[in-house]
């Protein structure tokens, strides 16, 4: 997969390439533009040697010479920064005096016999002028050539000149545009750490405020998408909850049948088939109440859950009654330990967090065994516990067991896995938390469930 691409990077680059290919491309003609300057500046400086020696050119029948006096020549010389030449051709093309072999112009002269131009002499660019003077036998040609260090100097000093501000804005720019580009996507970091905090269920809109309008339309895009799967699992859940509750009417009918077929059957000695039965029908009926539950404790449920003062204490002893038959039936010694322990609720649905609960210390212990249900506060914290001294749950499995129709693989006793999702569920709409831990005496199960507490 190719690595993702920065916007940060790429809006940078595209800033910063064309910039500095601008700042390229605006150097070329202005570095032809300083060398023409800096040749203005010079080029008559060097006309004028020239033309002094021209002044020396003497002609005495049939020659040409020149007889320049020592500090003439000295003064030609010396030059702070460049080194000068020079070079006396008569008409036949003969040297008549010099000190190098300047290359001739490629160029004709112009009417007033003088020309400029730039050659190479030993390797070195030189910047050359040249005065043709007239004589009996032909023209004199005299060059004075010199190497071009101080105009180089001032080219460099006038594109310096010209390209340090464009350079500066260039950097400046480059580093406003960065931060500029870090603090407009600041709204997409927050849009992330909005999503990243939820939890799955909470399927709200996320809010848009502050955001610029390049993101509106991914915000707006999202909780339009968000909507319709809040719509979806609602649907969905009302699916669950409906079919649910339609299966429970023709179960209880099968109930009541099978319950009249045991009394004919006394008769004619099928009790055992109709014991199967009646077990079954038990079963779906028990699957059918959990599936309802399940789709109520949801959240995006279309129910909402109440938030009524509830003191666990009495939420137990007020459901002792079911219980005890059962513990009984099952030779199971279920104890309560029950303290003040307040805090806000959906009874409905805590009920059936503690029938749940209770359900499983029932059956997944083994006759003779001990059940303990305890309510108590801490600071802060309303406990409902439930202690059993069956199996209990390898810690490996303590995750995975509140997932939807999971069983820790060897489990005999009968039920469908529903019974923790659902007292997950419902801790969850009452942000409450279930753990699940070993009891002091190492054997069994000790189920925490911590509410808020009621101030
Ligand atoms: N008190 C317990 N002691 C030992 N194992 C338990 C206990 N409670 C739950 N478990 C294990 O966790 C699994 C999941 O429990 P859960 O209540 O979700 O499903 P279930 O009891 O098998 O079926 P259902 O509750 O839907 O009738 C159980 O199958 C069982 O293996
Ligand atoms: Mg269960």
């Amino acid at each position: 997969m190719p690595a993702p691409s920065s916007l940060k990077r790429l809006l940078t680059l595209w800033l910063v390439a064309p910039l500095l290919a601008l700042i390229v491309i605006s150097a070329i003609p202005g570095y032809f533009l300083a060398v023409r300057a800096a040749n203005d500046a010079y080029d008559n400086g060097l006309l004028d040697p020239a033309i002094a020696i021209a002044n020396y050119v003497r002609e005495n029948e049939d020659e040409v010479e020149v007889s320049l006096p020592p500090a003439a020549i000295e003064a030609l010389r010396t030059d702070t920064i460049d080194r000068i030449f020079f070079q006396v051709t008569g008409p036949a093309n003969e040297v008549i005096a010099g000190n190098a072999t300047i290359p001739l112009p490629e160029l004709a002269m112009d009417t007033t016999g003088q020309a400029l131009y730039s050659a190479v002499l030993d390797e070195q660019a030189v910047r050359v002028a040249v005065i043709s003077v007239p004589r009996r036998n032909g023209n004199v040609l005299i060059q004075v050539a010199e190497t071009t260090l101080k105009r180089d100097r001032l080219v460099h000093d006038i594109l310096l000149g010209a390209l340090t501000p464009a350079l500066l804005v260039a950097v400046t720019a480059a580093i406003l545009f960065w931060f500029g580009i870090r603090r407009s996507l600041s709204p997409l970091a927050q849009l992330r750490d909005e999503i990243e905090r939820r939890s799955p269920g909470d399927l709200r809109p996320v809010p848009d405020g502050g955001a610029p309008l390049e993101v509106r339309p991914l915000v707006f895009a999202i909780n339009q998408l968000l909507a319709r799967l809040a719509q979806a699992l609602e649907a969905q859940q009302r699916f669950i909850a409906n079919a649910a509750h339609q299966l429970r009417t023709p179960l209880a009918g099968l109930r009541t049948h099978v319950e009249l077929m045991r009394r004919e059957s006394g008769k004619n000695g099928s009790s055992a088939l109709i014991d199967m039965i009646a077990g079954e029908t038990e079963r779906a009926s028990h699957l059918a109440n959990q599936l309802l539950t399940l789709a109520r404790a949801e959240p995006g449920s279309s129910l909402p859950i109440a938030r009524a003062p509830i003191n666990l204490r009495e939420l137990v002893s007020q459901g002792v009654q079911a219980w005890v038959p059962r513990s009984v039936l099952r030779n199971i010694d279920l104890g309560f330990d029950l303290h003040d322990a307040k805090t806000f609720g959906d009874p409905q649905l805590l009920r059936e967090l503690l029938a749940n609960l209770l359900d499983n210390a029932l059956i997944h212990t083994a006759p003779g065994g001990r059940v303990t249900v305890r309510t108590r506060r801490e600071p802060g914290i309303a406990l409902l516990e439930l202690e059993d001294d069956g199996p209990g749950i390898p810690e490996a499995e303590r995750e995975r067991v509140f997932e939807r129709f999971y069983r820790v693989p060897g489990t005999v006793t009968e039920g469908g896995g529903l019974g923790l999702a659902i007292v997950r569920e419902i801790a969850d709409r009452h942000d409450a938390s279930v753990k699940l831990l070993a009891p002091p005496s190492g054997q069994g199960l000790l189920v925490r469930v911590s509410f808020g507490e009621q101030q």
